[in-house]
């Protein structure tokens, strides 16, 4: 009888019932999310890696990513419930209709923004500064696409320094200034078109396809 039990016990799936509550809670702050009537929080979020609610990423029954995409979303990004969320690595909100500043990622706390790997919010209507330090601590962050925003103002250091960048998207956005030296040894895709840089390019980004700055 206990043995069996054991048996079970190794074969069921990572316990997801914590991730189902956060989830049904950032959905509680977008609206227009009619995309999103699937997701029931009786229902398990993975089966092996196809997810069972619209637009989770799942691998080996284990969710890791939000792609809510082109679903005419808006509202509030909630990133405080998202930081209950410790196997997060990917978020995407393209082709939406959100708007306001920047979602605040640092919220996301250590163990979650430490982890991230992509953070997806190109073509949406996100507008203003993003701060200075918005960034810092995201350590293992390769893919950041802001593209087609109405983001201003400078380039966050913190994103300068990212130690991990690999893709930047920041095209068709009002960003200005100089460009800022990228501390990652592994950018390989950066797109700075049309926005409103000055000044000179910096060595970090010499390497890089040219046709990557022009438009501006
Ligand atoms: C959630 O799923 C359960 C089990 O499939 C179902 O009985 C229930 O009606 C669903 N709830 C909603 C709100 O769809
Ligand atoms: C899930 O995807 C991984 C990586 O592609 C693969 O190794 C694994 O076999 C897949 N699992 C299932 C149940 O399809
Ligand atoms: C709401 O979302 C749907 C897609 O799910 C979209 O077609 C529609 O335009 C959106 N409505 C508004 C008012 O944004």
């Amino acid at each position: 009888m206990l043995l069996s039990c054991a048996v079970v016990t190794l074969a069921a799936p990572p316990d997801d019932t914590e991730a189902r509550k956060s989830l049904i809670k950032f959905k509680e702050s977008l609206t227009n999310d009619s995309a999103l009537n699937d997701w029931n929080e009786s229902i398990s979020l993975c089966s092996g890696n196809d997810s069972n609610w619209n637009g989770l990423l799942c691998l080996n029954d284990v969710f890791y990513g939000l792609r809510l995409e082109g679903m005419g979303l808006k509202g509030m990004i909630n990133m405080e419930v998202l930081s209950e969320l410790p196997t997060l690595r990917s978020i995407s909100v393209m082709n939406n209709d959100f708007e306001g500043p920047m979602p605040d990622i640092k919220k996301l706390g250590g163990i979650v923004g430490g982890s991230l790997r992509g953070l997806f919010l190109s073509n949406n209507r996100f507008s203003g500064e993003i701060s200075d330090d918005a960034f810092v601590g995201m350590l293992s962050l390769r893919r950041v696409l802001l593209s087609h925003n109405e983001f201003i103002g400078k380039i966050p250091n913190s994103l300068a320094k990212l130690p991990k960048l690999a893709d930047l998207l920041l095209d068709d956005n009002q960003f200005d200034g100089q460009l800022p030296d990228f501390a990652s040894k592994d950018l390989r895709t950066v797109n700075l078109a049309n926005n409103r840089f000055q000044g000179p390019i910096p060595p970090s980004l010499q390497d890089i396809y040219a046709g990557s700055f022009s438009g501006e």
